[in-house]
């Protein structure tokens, strides 16, 4: 078969991101204009800043990812846009390029979920085998998805109110960590001792999550002994809050490999970068003996290289669309 050249597109958040893949395995070339620096005032993504951003950054980041690749839009077979979910106003903007690239060089448009794009990172590391248990842990997301081919997707479970990831920049904050505390509350954790007693989430028999009333009892800890006048051991509160974080997933994370018939596990996602969530994933793909795929971390966090290897796929299955490609800033993964 010919090789195939994917243009992938990403903007759901606050990374503008051009990639060019070929055949879903093989990186040729990618940008990533990241905003961070610039929602670290804030203390969070503001929707309005990111689509502003986008609109500054999208002809650049594409510009340089074809100048890069040293391809023109005519080696280019297909574009891949993350329609969604996401930012509506970030998505838009992505895609307006995406449509716009598409009319003049008259290219297919294939339609990415973001979480499709996570899970599929994992094909530039290692082509996916099934069956597949892929552990969606992200700032927007945390999902169980069984997959047993490509783009046959299967969503387990996930959760039921925040994603893990904001979760860890919500805690990280309180204890005066900077936007996003994620990576420095991981560290932090790294350093301290399972000392403070907090609630398990949710200890059911569904492969749901729940992180909301763990972020809320971590707020509640520090605002009590601080009125108190007591001192927060934070280092310790990383390690506390970090070891039911992380028991929330695997637990589940096991019950599925179990009851599955799971041969593979891939993790994806920001939250994929975590060192206590690495190494217990990794204790339990030894002991119940499946196959384990972690992406490093410049694949973990929003990216467009992720988008252009899953829109490979998405296109061999015949997922192309016309113009009338809209933004979703909610969708299931199908
Ligand atoms: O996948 P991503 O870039 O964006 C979304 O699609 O949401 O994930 C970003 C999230 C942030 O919440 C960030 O704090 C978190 O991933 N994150 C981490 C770590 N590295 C990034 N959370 C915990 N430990 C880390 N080492
Ligand atoms: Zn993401």
């Amino acid at each position: 078969m010919k090789d195939l050249y994917i243009l992938g597109i990403e903007s759901s958040c606050d990374e503008t991101s051009a990639s060019i893949v070929k055949n879903g395995t093989t990186e040729i070339a990618t940008v990533i204009s990241s905003q961070i620096d610039i929602h670290k005032d804030y203390g969070g993504v503001v929707p309005e800043i990111a689509s502003r951003q986008h609109v500054k950054n999208i002809t650049i980041v594409l510009e340089e990812c074809l100048e890069k690749a040293n391809l023109t839009m005519n080696d280019i077979d297909a574009i891949a846009i993350t329609y969604g979910p996401g930012l509506i106003g970030s998505l838009l903007i992505g895609l307006e390029a995406a449509k716009t690239l598409s009319f003049i060089y008259n290219k297919p448009l294939i339609p990415v979920h973001h979480i499709a794009g996570h899970i599929y990172a994992n094909n530039l590391v290692k082509e996916l085998s099934f069956p597949l248990l892929a552990v969606v842990v992200s700032g927007g997301h945390t999902e169980l998805v069984k997959m047993t081919g490509h783009y046959k997707f299967k969503k387990l479970g996930g959760t039921l109110d925040d994603a893990i990831g904001e979760c860890y920049d919500k805690v990280a904050r309180v204890i005066g960590l900077e936007y996003p505390g994620g990576p420095k509350l991981d560290k932090l954790a790294g350093l301290g001792k399972n000392t403070y007693k907090l609630p398990v989430p949710l200890k059911d028999d569904s492969y749901n999550f729940s992180f909301s009333g763990l972020k809320s009892a971590v707020i509640n800890l520090v605002h009590n002994e601080e009125q108190r006048g007591n001192e927060i051991n934070k280092e310790d509160l990383a390690c506390s809050f970090q070891s039911v974080a992380i028991e929330e997933v695997v637990s589940k994370v096991r019950k599925a490999i179990i009851e599955e018939d799971i041969k593979n596990i891939i993790v994806a996602g920001g939250v994929a970068a975590n060192k206590g969530l690495r190494s217990k994933i990794e204790e339990l793909a030894k002991e119940l003996d499946v196959d384990l795929t972690i992406p490093p971390l410049k694949y973990c966090t929003d990216n467009a290289t992720m988008v252009a290897a899953a829109g490979y796929y998405a296109y061999l299955d015949g997922r192309v669309s016309d113009l009338r490609l809209n933004s979703k800033s909610q969708d299931v993964l199908m």
